[in-house]
């Protein structure tokens, strides 16, 4: 059987990974993967699930199997973090979730859903978006296609032509992927204006908002990441939320997420809710639930609660001051249009206008590593490298 297998071409991140490892210069620069790092290079546990996790410890009383739909405390305080206690549609019991394996599994579960409805809706995904969205995505059978979003020339969303072009190809009961902030690769969002319009635009031509929220609480902030999901939720009939925990928890290989689904009545949610039990039971039965138990107890705790949001407050303006600093660094002549958008944009990313050659030289020349698309995380810099960087920027340019 396994000799028909064909081999398959190492991941670009996980290859851009090695490389950067590789590299003995010990000032090099990795702007590749996308995790959070602190000024030392460090993915730190943050000091919240730290704490967590010593009284989980020590409260756990069993290893037993939890339940299809995952932890339902954590399903309960996200959907509270995310939405406040009082959104309409929480007060209504109109929402359905469940804990999923990562923001991937809630990607997946969300595609897995749209396909069980039969309706055979395509999926619109912006170009560019994160590498992993078409196969999570598509594997469940869907059509994929794109939609225009960022302008490498204005280094900005290309607003009006995205909305031109969904109006003219998407059809009723297609289902739209927009970041709900912290755009990956670009870290170009829309505005709340813009958000507010997208919201009528979708409901009045009939799609389906599925919104991938990875990176919220590292943006703006955690009412600010979450308005246009909360907009397109009060606007649309309808709506998909896939979100994360491994960032702004930095759970990463803990793989806590959540799959949402605004839906038009309480009884339209618990059809939902069961469907979701039923695909995660055919696909991996359970998601983990270490991670999952860890968010719940520190969302449930006033105290821890106020450790973790201290700390992401700490994350966010640091990534907000590596902006500042590599913007004002690349404010010369020649590169000013990048320096404000750098500065425009938010979370982790950042899509520089560079070419592929000239990605190839910073890491040959300059070892600054980053995706042959020009993204970078600004996280991988530090207080001290950013001259550097910016530096052999302005020598590749
Ligand atoms: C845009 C986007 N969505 C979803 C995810 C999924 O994250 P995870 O499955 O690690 O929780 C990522 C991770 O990098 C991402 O960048």
């Amino acid at each position: 059987m396994f000799e028909s297998l064909e081999e398959r071409p190492t991941d670009a991140i996980m290859a851009l990974m090695a490389l950067a490892k590789a590299d003995t210069n010990p000032n090099k620069i990795d702007l590749g993967v996308g995790v959070y790092k602190s000024d030392d290079g460090a993915t730190p546990i943050m000091r919240a699930v730290k704490q967590a996790e010593g009284l989980y410890l020590t409260e756990e009383a069993t290893k037993s199997y939890v339940s299809t739909i995952g932890n339902a405390d954590f399903r309960k305080t996200m959907l509270d973090l995310i939405f406040g206690a009082d959104y309409p549609a929480l007060r209504e019991d109109r929402i359905a979730s469940a804990q999923s394996t990562g923001g991937s599994g809630a990607l997946r579960l969300g595609a897995e859903l749209i396909k069980s409805s039969g309706k055979e809706p395509s999926v619109w995904v912006p170009t560019p978006t994160w590498a992993n969205h078409e196969p999570l995505i598509g594997s469940a059978g869907l059509q994929i296609k794109s939609y225009p979003y960022y302008n490498r020339e204005t280094l900005g969303v290309d607003f009006e032509d995205m909305l031109d072009h969904l109006r003219q190809n998407a059809k009723p009961g297609d289902a739209v992927v927009l970041h709900g902030c912290c755009h990956n690769p670009t870290g170009a969002d829309l505005s709340p204006d813009q958000w507010d319009r997208t919201a009528e635009f979708l409901r009045d031509n009939q799609l389906v908002p599925f919104i991938d929220l990875a990176y919220f609480g590292l943006g703006h902030g955690l009412t600010e990441d979450t308005y246009g999901l909360r907009k397109v939720g009060e606007t649309c009939p309808e709506v998909l939320l896939a979100a994360s925990c491994s960032k702004n928890f930095a759970l990463y290989k803990e793989r806590v997420g959540l799959v949402a689904a605004i839906t038009t009545s309480a009884d339209q949610a618990r059809v939902v809710q069961g469907q979701f039990g039923a695909l995660q039971r055919r696909l991996t039965s359970m998601p983990p639930d270490h991670g999952a138990a860890l968010v719940a107890r520190i969302l449930d705790d006033a105290a821890l609660r106020d450790v973790w949001l201290e700390e992401l407050t700490e994350m966010r303006g640091r990534i907000k001051d590596l902006r500042k600093d590599l913007s004002d660094a690349l404010r010369v002549q020649g590169a000013e249009a990048m320096a404000a958008a750098i500065i425009d944009q938010n979370g982790m990313f950042s899509t520089l206008p560079l070419s592929v050659e000239q990605v190839h030289r910073l890491r040959s020349e300059h070892s600054v590593y980053m995706t042959n698309s020009g993204r970078i995380n600004i996280a991988g810099a530090n207080s001290t490298n950013i001259p550097a960087l910016a530096d052999a920027i302005l020598k590749v340019l």
